[in-house]
């Protein structure tokens, strides 16, 4: 009984609290987010005092695909999470086609956003109830055709119970892969106006991975997106990529403009996709060899 009380006590307190970032007095009715992205002078820190972003102007056009990278703590998330309103610049402003992204309501802005996070979330529940998240009142028919698009038809298939299986509390049961999969599935399902993808760094399998590249073809298409890549094929594809470090950004361009400039990108690219490249060589030499 006591124990119930206290963990009510802290659930009460958790529903109760007031959320910093909330909608403004007025606000401005949006139809739609499509459209030209724009930051502009935008300085943030978190509460602690050190600030996180120092200063990020920046436009994306619609449709653009735009590459994040940079080292560790540079500010890469932190300018996803801006970006989709869950924190708000202390400073400058990020207009969603020419509008301040304050003036709009909040539910405006994240209903529209689909995001694959590094590490995704599943609750406990089936396949099927995981996918349909995405859009409440999806049929079973849409939800299959959102998985099939995913490229996660095909393993959810294999389970024993299909689209019924369990995943598990927190999808612990499913592989980093196949929660990629399924969020992927998940943010199809929901036709989202803006992709935010966080690739997973921890390795996934080639097959997995060639499977996560077209899922995200398929969300990619005709909608602006951000990715914080680590995989340097989708580096490669950005239309723009802006390299990102003490929260400032340190050269933008693209893949050929940025390798021609022989700076941070350049040394980046050498540095960590070398190994990369020469893993892909190993493979293919193997590959050879065996022929052979
Ligand atoms: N919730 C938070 N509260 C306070 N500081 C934070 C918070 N989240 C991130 N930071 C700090 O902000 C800075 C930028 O972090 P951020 O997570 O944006 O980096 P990142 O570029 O995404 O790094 P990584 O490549 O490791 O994911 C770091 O110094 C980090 O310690
Ligand atoms: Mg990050």
């Amino acid at each position: 009984m006591q124990n119930a009380v206290a963990s009510a006590e802290r659930i009460f307190n958790l529903v109760d609290t007031e959320p910093i970032v909330k909608n403004r007095s007025r606000t401005i009715e949006t139809d739609t987010l499509a459209g030209d992205i724009r930051f502009e002078n935008v300085h943030f820190q978190y509460e602690t005092d050190d600030p996180v972003i120092k200063g990020l102007d920046f436009h994306v056009s619609q449709g653009e695909m735009v590459a994040l990278v940079g080292p560790t703590g540079g500010g890469k998330t932190t300018i996803v999470n801006l970006l989709c309103r869950f924190y708000e610049p202390t400073q400058g402003t990020i207009y969603f086609n020419n509008v301040d992204y304050l003036d709009m309501k909040l539910e405006d802005i994240q209903s529209r956003i689909g995001i694959v996070l590094q590490t995704p979330h599943l609750f406990s529940g089936s396949v099927r109830e995981n996918i349909r998240y995405g859009k409440l009142d999806a049929t079973d028919q849409e939800i299959e055709q959102a998985a099939k698009l995913a490229g996660a038809h095909d393993f959810i298939m294999q389970f024993e119970k299909g689209y019924e299986q369990d995943v598990g509390e927190g999808g612990n049961l499913l592989s980093v892969g196949q929660k990629q999969l399924i969020s992927i599935a998940r943010a199809i399902l929901a036709e989202p106006e803006l992709f935010i993808m966080d690739e997973a760094t921890s390795s996934v399998d080639t097959l997995t991975e060639a499977l996560i590249q077209r899922g995200m073809d398929r969300l990619m298409e005709g909608r602006t997106s951000f990715v914080i890549a680590h995989r340097l094929s989708t580096i490669k594809r950005a239309d723009k990529i802006i390299v990102i470090e003490d929260g400032q950004i340190q050269e933008m361009g693209t893949h050929k403009e940025l390798i021609n400039k022989q700076g941070k990108y350049y040394n980046l690219y050498t540095r960590q996709f070398r190994q990369e490249l020469e893993a892909q060589y190993d493979v293919f030499t193997q590959a050879e060899t065996a022929r052979s």
